[in-house]
């Protein structure tokens, strides 16, 4: 339900407005003429409304390619993020699928890779009732990765939203059904994570073990909290931890507003786990832009207070909707100095360890096949664009990282 209102919220009050309205008009009582007309008028003027602000709304718009005017200098041309990066000892990397077109471009402009899909539970386990894993997809981008000397992130192994398409429905059912709630998740958890870590111990040293646990302030409803309430995340990493006591232990989420309400219950919960001693060792912070632009200010204080509880940071999932920017002069310049900033933050405080982009090029990217963001474009949320030329983004990122060398 949540996820339908969060994604249709407004259409769905338009909606039931009309079908209200218009359910009223057919059972008024017909000799109240009167009525009924004015029924009929409020109809007709709220569709016409909504027409327009739906042309309005999603009508596709194209802003000014002004960076295409100036060309890239041949040292940004020459040196790839990468190199930057490396020297730095820093982690600058992207999320990758396993058919990616792109893997020799990504193999030189970056030192780590995330899984786009190939790592998380609806791709690994394919037979949720006979406990089925395929491991295909994953070993290919993890040989990918192994054999180009980049470090790969595991993402993801508890996924704490979204029922039936971020971890199998069947595990919904059997804890809705069984007489020890908490025994069946344990058993669940243990036999996932077991298997997954196992399968990668040794390859993979930084792993997200719980992703996306909030929903605004509180934790979001799932089968894991209906079992264990808050307490699965502490079993999941305390789990993760035996598995393979090497391995980097991350929570990631998503968060917007670092001052505000959710901010605060996310470090509250960071404290608890802390004082319960989990052994969390890092927490990802997401950092799409897909409903606003983040508070750069408000982001550097959170990383401080995250790593003032002895956590490490990353920026795990950063991409930025051009649309967001349309107020802008030139939205693909605005749109590149907001991801320069964000690097800039991340290089700048001594917790944060690297920033993973959620894409490469606005030819392939996620948001256009998800609405209601595919609903509006352009949504080109990426540093290379769909002709695979860097934009202002690219540039400010390799700024970034050039201002960060010893030597600068
Ligand atoms: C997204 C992928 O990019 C899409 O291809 C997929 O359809 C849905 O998941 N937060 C996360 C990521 O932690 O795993 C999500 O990735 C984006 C939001």
């Amino acid at each position: 339900m949540n996820i339908i209102l969060d994604l249709f919220g407004i259409h769905i009050v338009f909606f039931s407005t009309i079908l209200i309205l218009c359910l009223s008009w057919l059972f008024w009582p017909r000799k109240n003429i009167g009525t009924r007309k004015i029924l009929l008028r409020t109809i007709g003027l709220i569709s016409v409304f909504g027409i327009i602000l739906a042309f309005r709304a999603y009508w596709p718009y194209s802003y000014e390619k002004n960076y295409l005017n100036t060309p890239v200098s041949k040292e940004i041309m020459s040196t790839p993020l990468k190199a930057l990066a490396d020297s730095i000892d820093f982690n600058i990397g992207v999320a990758i699928a396993s058919n990616s077109e792109f893997k020799e471009l990504i193999a030189k402009e970056f030192n780590s890779v995330v899984a786009e899909n190939d790592f998380k539970p609806k791709k690994l386990l394919i037979d949720p009732v006979h406990w089925k894993f395929d491991f295909s997809a994953a070993d290919r981008l993890m040989e990918f990765s192994k054999s180009n000397g980049m470090r790969m992130r595991g993402h993801t192994l508890i996924w704490g939203k979204f029922p039936g398409r971020t971890y199998p429905q069947l595990w919904k059912k059997q804890i809705a059904e069984s007489a020890d709630k908490e025994e069946t998740m344990k058993s669940i958890m243990t036999q996932y994570i077991h298997t997954v870590m196992g399968h990668f111990k040794g390859q993979i040293s930084t792993w997200d073990v719980v992703n996306e646990p909030m929903a605004g302030e509180g934790l979001y409803p799932s089968p894991f909290t209906e079992a264990m309430g808050e307490y699965y995340i502490d079993w999941a990493f305390k789990h993760a931890h035996e598995i393979d006591p090497d391995c980097s232990l991350f929570l990631n989420e998503q968060i917007y507003d670092y001052d505000g309400p959710a901010g605060k219950a996310f470090l509250a919960l960071l404290k608890r786990l802390k004082k319960r001693n989990v052994p969390i060792h890092g927490i990802g912070l997401q950092t799409h832009h897909i409903k606003g632009i983040h508070d750069l200010d408000g982001l550097k204080r959170f990383i401080r207070a995250i790593g003032e509880l002895g956590l490490k940071v990353e920026i795990t999932e950063l991409d930025i909707r051009l649309l967001l920017m349309g107020n802008e002069d030139d939205p693909y310049e605005a749109q590149g100095v907001q991801f320069g900033e964000v690097v800039n933050i991340c290089l700048r405080d001594q917790a944060c360890e690297g920033v993973t982009f959620w894409g490469l090029t606005d030819k392939v990217n996620w948001m256009d096949h998800i609405p209601p963001f595919s609903w509006k474009s352009p949504n080109a949320p990426h540093i290379l664009d769909e002709d695979m030329r860097k934009k202002p983004a690219y540039i400010h990122i390799w700024e970034a990282l050039k201002k960060a060398q010893p030597n600068f």
